[in-house]
């Protein structure tokens, strides 16, 4: 059984979601909303709007939106129970005990099959590059890249071997269903119905979580051949950017030694592990998310981000900085020469000479001020802008010493007094580096998908019209699914309520797109009056006209081309009779 409706309700009425939102993230109060800084996506000034009024939190940067749960199951990455359970407690709430509806009985259960496939799988593989004869091509290529027998052993690396079928008969075998296997990735559909092999003649790496399960899978080739890489794709148990590869060791080791090192790719880590320095994870090759750097955290409190000194390298290194103010963590950085990654480095001086990298690393912020100061000496322009953005950056700092600390240092390197750091952030456009979800989807629309979208905003805001726009038949309109969906949705909520509830709307939606549209449109000054409607039915009568006229004109044409010259006639006059309603409008 779920919790009941009322029960939610309940909770979240007592429940404010300033409050809980500000437990997590520091927020201001601005007008009648509360700004912070988005702790979804990367940003120095604050685009991040709670609502108190409302209940509901919406990011005008990267477009999340909804209601105190919603903030929750995203931040804590937690179900939609769990969330309504930590507010319920919060608050002194009791829940009913209750089972889990059957559509979450079935999740969990799908969850915890693909898991045990994984399982399975990476043994298959694991066994099959320790054990079978030809795997040996695998073993001598990871040979030739120093990766002995306990970093194999360490990471259950394995081997796919060179066939379409190996793993596919190897799970019918075990009796596991072939459709379970295509939704954890293991194996991909033909067209014809048939399965195969997603890893073919690859090395293979076990994704592994915090809690020693595989989630998921990268494979490499054994030589030069393209893709170099394939990874599993997004499952119900992998989200891509909630993970970091070689959790499962660093976890014990990154204690011990009071750090942990964050590289890029596979072999980075494995090359590392190989010579004894098991504290690193790596990122897989994407930009940090926030979700890793929470990860990371938990490692250790001391961070050293590996970066190679080229151009890319530092620019990835900067992009990261406000994800770790956000944390309020300790982050050093050490950059490697040019064109080099930490494989290749370490391969190149040994273990001793990379500690001795590890041992140079810098404070992550000392090293962007010193670098942006550096590269900005001949460029007054460029320099002006690097000063507005590291007094954005600084001002992050939730440690009032530390800020004043940066403060003092960014005045001393620049020779500028504090007056001038203060001026520029204040005057500081938002310089957000995420990207906005919402935006994205909006851009991605036709104009004619753009008007549906402006007629359901409408009704957002005049939800007493529906009666209106469905009498003149104007929801016809409506055929994108998703905005067919919302719809239905507010005409029901009205129906029922005769109001348009937001909460109710925001616990009916699952869909991330339609509750970042319903709580910026709740924050937001509606850009209607309420007798827009009119022009609005008047533009969906046009458009109809528009259709029907088209689709005379083609029968005219076909008409035309038949010789049948009393059926154009007859089309003719109906044209006609078109042209006229469209112009009575
Ligand atoms: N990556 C990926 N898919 C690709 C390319 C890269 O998933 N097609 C990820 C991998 O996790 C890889 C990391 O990005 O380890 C870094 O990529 P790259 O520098 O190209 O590879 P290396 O790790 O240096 O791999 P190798 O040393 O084996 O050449
Ligand atoms: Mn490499």
């Amino acid at each position: 059984m779920a919790i009941p409706h009322d029960k939610i309700e309940e909770i979240r009425n007592i429940a404010n979601i300033v409050e809980i939102v500000g437990e997590y993230i520091p927020l201001k109060k601005i007008g009648k909303n509360y700004v912070g800084l988005c702790p979804f996506h990367n940003e120095t000034s604050p685009s991040f709007t709670v609502s108190e009024e409302k209940q509901i939190f919406h990011c005008f940067g990267c477009g999340i939106g909804g209601n105190v749960f919603h903030f929750l199951m995203r931040y804590r990455q937690c179900s939609f129970r769990e969330a309504v359970e930590e507010v319920a407690n919060r608050y002194g709430l009791s829940l009913p005990k209750t089972k889990m509806t059957p559509k979450e009985e079935e999740a969990y259960h799908l969850k915890k099959d693909i898991l045990t496939i994984n399982e399975q799988a990476a043994r298959f593989y694991h066994q099959y590059l320790t054990e079978e004869k030809d795997a040996e091509r695998a073993r001598e290529y990871l040979r030739a890249r120093g990766i002995g027998r306990d970093t194999i052993s360490d990471y259950m690396l394995g081997y796919a071997p060179s066939r379409w079928d190996a793993l596919t008969q190897f799970l019918q075998r075990k009796g596991v269903s072939t459709a379970l296997a295509i939704q954890g990735g293991l194996l991909i559909e033909r067209e014809d119905g048939g399965v195969y092999d997603r890893f073919r003649d690859r090395i293979i790496f076990p994704i592994f979580d915090p809690r020693d399960r595989v989630i998921a899978f990268g494979g490499r080739v054994l030589g030069d051949g393209l893709p170099k890489y394939i990874n599993s794709p997004e499952t119900p148990v992998y989200q891509k950017g909630f993970c970091l590869y070689g959790v499962n060791v660093a976890k014990v080791w990154s204690q011990k030694e009071g750090k942990v090192i964050l590289v890029e790719g596979y072999f980075d880590l494995l090359s590392l592990h190989a010579r004894g320095i098991r504290y690193a994870v790596a990122s897989l090759g994407t930009a940090l998310t926030p979700a890793q750097v929470r990860l990371l955290k938990r490692l250790s409190p001391h961070i050293i981000l590996i970066y190679d000194g080229d151009a890319a390298g530092k620019k990835a290194a900067k992009r990261s900085i406000p994800l770790f103010l956000k944390e309020d963590i300790l982050v050093d950085i050490a950059l490697l020469p040019e064109g080099q990654d930490p494989d290749s480095f370490i391969s190149q001086v040994g273990k001793e000479g990379f500690l001795n990298l590890l041992s140079q690393a810098k404070p992550l912020i000392d090293w962007y001020l010193a670098s942006g100061e550096e590269e900005t000496r001949d460029n007054f322009e460029r320099r002006y802008q690097f000063l507005q953005e590291a007094s954005n950056v600084i001002f992050q700092f939730k440690n009032p010493f530390k800020k004043s600390h940066y403060i003092g240092k960014l005045c001393q390197l620049f020779h500028v007094d504090q007056a001038l750091i203060q001026d520029l952030h204040k005057n500081s456009r938002d310089i957000s580096l995420g990207s906005d979800l919402l935006a994205a989807f909006l851009n991605s629309l036709t104009p004619d998908e753009r008007f549906q979208l402006k007629t359901i905003r409408y009704l957002f805001s005049y939800p007493q019209m529906v009666h209106e726009f469905a009498r003149e038949n104007a929801f016809k309109e409506i055929v994108h699914p998703l905005f067919r969906q919302l719809l239905d949705l507010i005409c029901e909520i009205y129906e029922r309520k005769n109001e348009l509830s937001l909460s109710e709307l925001l616990l009916n939606t699952q869909e991330d797109i339609i509750k970042s549209l319903i709580t910026k449109w709740a924050i937001e000054t509606s850009p209607f009056k309420l007798e827009d409607g009119y022009e609005i039915l008047r533009a969906i009568k046009q458009k109809r006209l528009k259709r029907e006229r088209q689709k005379i004109l083609t029968k005219i044409k076909d008409a035309e081309e038949r010789k049948d010259f009393s059926e154009v006639l007859e089309l003719l006059k109906e044209e006609k009779r078109l042209i006229k309603q469209t112009e009575a409008v």
